[in-house]
């Protein structure tokens, strides 16, 4: 491996110390992980506690030091906040320095800006956490979907509403009851108003259309309108008629022109919108979020996953630092393949014995309808260390009864060998069925 990519960490708090905890930990990921270096990290507060451990030497409370060190190659805000962070970012592109961010609030209204200096600078700006937080949606939005016309976007953006939504529909509980209790878990700001209101939807929305239509739109032209006016007589009221109520964000082109020369109409917009509970987007509940894209002709894509926390979106802004990586071994190396793009193997692998594997398993066995049969197989099972979840007896016909077990997770082994003995019983007429559970 060659010299290892310098990073300079503007944040350390939820994602940044999520990012460090990566970066630090490469057994068994990636290769291009061990590539990448820590070199300098900007906090506000030297002194607070960090949930990554980091050498007080990195550590500086000026983010111009992390921006200006000539070791930093890549710059990755995890900030926060219009300003600094937007001031920032134009200075590490304006140094040639490739950025990655997971500030939706920066790209959605300075995003133009900040792509035209990346473009004359000749560096890129990634944002992959900047949207859903951990699910893969701004790279699956440039390239894996790119031979598709997109027709709509429709997304569960943003985790703390769609927690409260999920609450007050399954309990019934009042939004401000929520609200005090999703604050007190962390899911909420002590200032909740750009989730509630629906801003931050919107600051994604903006940027999800952007990508999918191939043009910018004005952020202030989304109407948005957030969940704090919702009545939970409505969510019984909607629930009842057969739908859940979500707070979409939508992004729909209105014509199906294929001339690239004339503005494309869009219809976008941030609501609370009633979705048919057998909608895709119905069963996304709690903080998880959700995307889906139309496309033609690809049809529908969903995109799930958990929306925001430390894990997730240090996850994608890993990604996207590993992008980077992988574009300096290109440059770095004559005929040499992108290894994301090549995707080689970098490590040995093999198929364990089926017997060896732990599973739950669903079986059906056809008994004589003796008395006690239930209790002789279930301890057959408990001889062999099966345990078990259920076990029910159903009638078969009038001497014959079907019983089904579901166990908890064992060895296949343990099932081959309680069957073996269950067969040598004489009240037992045979396994009828066989399944694993998850
Ligand atoms: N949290 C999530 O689940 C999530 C998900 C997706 C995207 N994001 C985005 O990721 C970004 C970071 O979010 P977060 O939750 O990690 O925020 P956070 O926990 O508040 O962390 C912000 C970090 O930036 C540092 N900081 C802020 N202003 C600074 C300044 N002027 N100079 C030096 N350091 C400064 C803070 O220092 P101190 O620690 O010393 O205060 C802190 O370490 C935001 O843009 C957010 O929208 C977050």
């Amino acid at each position: 491996m060659g010299k290892r990519i310098g990073i300079g960490l503007l944040g350390l708090g939820t994602v940044g110390a999520g990012v460090a905890n990566i970066i630090q930990t490469p057994l068994g990921r990636n290769p291009l992980v061990e590539g990448i270096e820590l070199v300098r990290v900007a906090v506000r507060d030297l002194n607070r506690s960090r949930a990554a451990s980091i050498p007080s030497s990195l550590l500086t409370q000026n983010p111009l030091e992390v921006v200006d060190d000539p070791s930093v190659e890549v710059v990755v805000e995890v900030m926060g906040g219009i300003e600094p962070a937007r001031s920032l970012i134009m200075r590490a592109i304006a140094a040639g320095k490739s950025v990655v961010t997971a500030n939706k609030a920066v790209i959605a209204r300075h995003g133009v800006e900040i792509a035209a200096a990346a473009r004359a600078s000749g560096v890129y700006v990634l944002i992959e956490a900047a949207v859903g937080g951990g699910i893969p949606i701004i790279e699956p939005l440039k390239q894996s979907l790119g031979g598709n016309r997109i027709l709509k976007v429709s997304g569960i953006i943003n985790g703390t509403t769609n927690y409260i939504l999920s609450r007050i529909a399954k309990e019934g509980v009042a939004y401000s009851e929520v609200i005090k209790e999703a604050q007190e878990l962390g899911y909420a700001e002590s200032d909740p108003a750009a989730d509630v209101e629906g801003f931050d939807a919107a600051d994604k929305i903006a940027i999800l259309s952007g990508l999918a239509f191939g043009g910018p739109i004005k952020r202030e032209s989304i109407p948005t309108e957030g969940i704090t006016n919702l009545n939970s007589l409505d969510v019984d009221y909607a629930n009842k008629l057969g739908y859940e109520i979500k707070l979409l964000a939508v992004a729909e082109r209105l014509a199906q022109g294929t001339d690239n020369s004339t503005s494309l109409p869009l219809a976008v917009w941030v609501r609370p919108t009633l979705v048919p509970k057998e909608h895709p987007l119905a069963g996304v509940n709690g903080v998880n979020n959700a995307i889906l894209v139309e496309g033609d002709p690809i049809g529908n894509v969903m995109f799930y996953g958990p929306g925001a926390g430390a894990g997730p979106t240090a996850s994608a802004v890993v990604a996207d630092i590993l992008n980077l990586a992988g574009i300096r071994v290109i440059k770095n190396s004559t005929n040499c393949l992108d290894p994301l793009l090549a995707g080689s193997s970098w490590r040995n692998c093999h198929v364990v014995d089926p017997s060896e594997i732990i599973q739950k398993h669903y079986l059906r066995l056809k008994t004589k309808d003796n008395p006690g049969v239930i209790g002789r197989i279930g301890s057959v099972f408990g001889n062999h260390d099966v345990s078990i979840q259920s076990i029910v007896q159903f009638a078969a016909n009038e001497d014959e009864a079907e019983i089904v077990v579901i166990t908890h997770e064992v060895k296949q082994s343990q099932i081959t060998a309680s069957l073996n003995a269950i067969n040598t019983q004489e009240e037992i007429k045979g396994l009828t069925a066989q399944m694993v559970c998850i």
